[in-house]
């Protein structure tokens, strides 16, 4: 076991070269190139079970959108937890990887006619409601799926502290103040067919303190306890979203999934029970603290460049197109050298990209072995959720295959973009298509 930002089954092997899930990571980048990201089953298994063991595994739903794939969906379904899709196409992946459809939460603020069509024809378990507009097309749409109304309970919460907006200021759900909520409960509670079930809220991503949950979960309650009042509506299911956070780098620490899972159920149970309400079912979404920790994307190093008394980059097959968090969020990362895990840290360079843009930085200062050269395999961990899902064809840059380890063998779970791949859509200027 390595430090803590590496996925649980990563160790050095004798001659200095990383493995994971019992796989040697300079192996694998040999059999199937890079940039290369590698899961680790065990890690992904570790993780959904601290959900599961506190809520049980159907009161745990996968944010898909962190990394929605076949053979992820098929893994976690195997778990017998449920699925959180937010697109047509997260939920035609998650049945197609054979989720019951009663095991899916279906998001969104801009849900299409034709995708609550498709959810409600394939028997969604939930729908999370965002807005009016979509009750509106709702009451048009024949189904039985429960309802979760999303509320926005004015707590928005960041990486290390959370900020109350006061008004509200998110395009999804409905805000609390002017009673709202209160009226779309009432408007859902009409509606033929659907069941209104409950609460959902989802205050943000990459959080490291619960103290924004329980403002939440509380003003939930508050709104919970006038929707009894004055409908006589009962919140049976309280589902509080994603948003735990991981560690990236060395210096931060990831939050223990199990104890913050029992923390937020006895948060809602508390806020509850003080409003004098019965305690909800309580759900979550775990997205990034189930899968982010769980990968490493690796790169082979292609230059480095010294400039001296400024900067050294060192420049990978990868960058902007597979991880974009760096240039967008300014997110920061940790690498290492898969094929000397063992070598010292020389003075902190920059980790580039191969984009044409300045801004393809995905490691402002890295720790890697002063002697760092062309050749190298660079890793960065922690980088299983959010990366391949938001990763394009920058430059015409093919997007990296993704493999699976566990017990020595690796399993390719998405095949390497080909060249032909990048040409597929385009049509020559008469409209004829393309032979690559
Ligand atoms: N549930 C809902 C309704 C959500 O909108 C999200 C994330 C989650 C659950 C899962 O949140 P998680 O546990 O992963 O924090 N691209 C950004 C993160 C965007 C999150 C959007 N919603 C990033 O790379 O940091």
């Amino acid at each position: 076991m390595l430090d803590l930002v590496f996925p649980d089954t990563a160790e050095v092997a004798a001659g200095g070269h990383l493995t994971l899930g019992g796989c040697d990571v300079v192996e694998l980048a040999r059999e199937h190139g890079t940039p290369l990201i590698v899961y680790d089953r065990a890690t992904i298994e570790a993780r959904a079970s601290s959900y599961s063991a506190i809520l049980g595994a159907d009161h745990v739903y996968y944010a898909s959108k962190a990394f929605c794939c076949i053979a992820i969906c098929e893994l976690l379904e195997g778990l017998g937890i449920g699925v959180d899709v937010c697109s047509g196409g997260e939920l035609l992946t998650a049945l197609t990887a054979g989720f019951p459809a009663d095991r899916i939460i279906f998001h969104g603020n801009n849900k299409s006619v034709d995708e609550l069509v498709s959810a409600s024809e394939a028997g969604v378990g939930r729908i999370a409601v965002d807005s009016m507009d979509e009750l509106e097309r709702l009451s048009k749409v024949p189904g039985h799926s429960r309802l979760l109304l999303r509320v926005t309970p004015g707590v928005e919460a960041h990486t290390h502290e959370f900020v109350q907006t006061g008004q509200e200021d998110s395009k999804f759900g409905f805000p609390l103040g002017d009673g709202v909520a209160l009226d779309a409960i009432a408007r859902a509670q009409e509606l033929d067919g659907y069941e209104l079930i409950g609460l959902h809220a989802h205050i943000g991503s990459q959080i490291f303190e619960l103290a924004a949950f329980e403002l939440a979960a509380r003003r939930l309650a508050a709104l919970a306890a006038r929707a009894r009042d004055d409908f006589g509506f009962e919140t049976r299911e309280l589902n509080l979203g994603g948003g735990l956070g991981i560690a990236h780098t060395d210096d931060e620490m990831t939050p223990d999934p199990q104890e913050a899972t029992a923390r937020l159920q006895e948060i809602a149970t508390d806020s509850f029970e003080e409003a004098g309400l019965q305690a909800p079912e309580v759900c979550v979404e775990p997205g990034r603290s189930l899968i982010g920790a769980a990968a490493i994307t690796v790169y082979e190093v292609g230059t480095v460049k010294e400039i001296p008394g400024v900067r050294t980059y060192v420049s990978v097959d990868g960058g902007m197109s597979d991880n974009i968090r760096p240039a967008l969020y300014g997110a920061r990362y940790e690498a290492k050298l898969a094929n000397r895990m063992d070598a010292r840290p020389g003075p902190l360079v920059a980790v580039a990209g191969k984009h044409c843009e300045s801004g393809d930085v995905l490691i402002k200062e890295a720790h890697l072995p002063a002697d760092v050269s062309p050749g190298d395999l660079l890793c960065i961990p922690a980088t299983g959720a959010y990366t391949y899902s938001m990763a394009s064809n920058y430059n015409r840059v093919p997007r990296p295959a993704v493999v699976l380890v566990e017990g020595g063998r690796a399993t390719e779970i998405v095949a390497r973009e080909t060249a032909s791949d990048l040409l597929r859509f385009d049509r020559h200027l008469d409209g004829a298509p393309v032979e690559a």
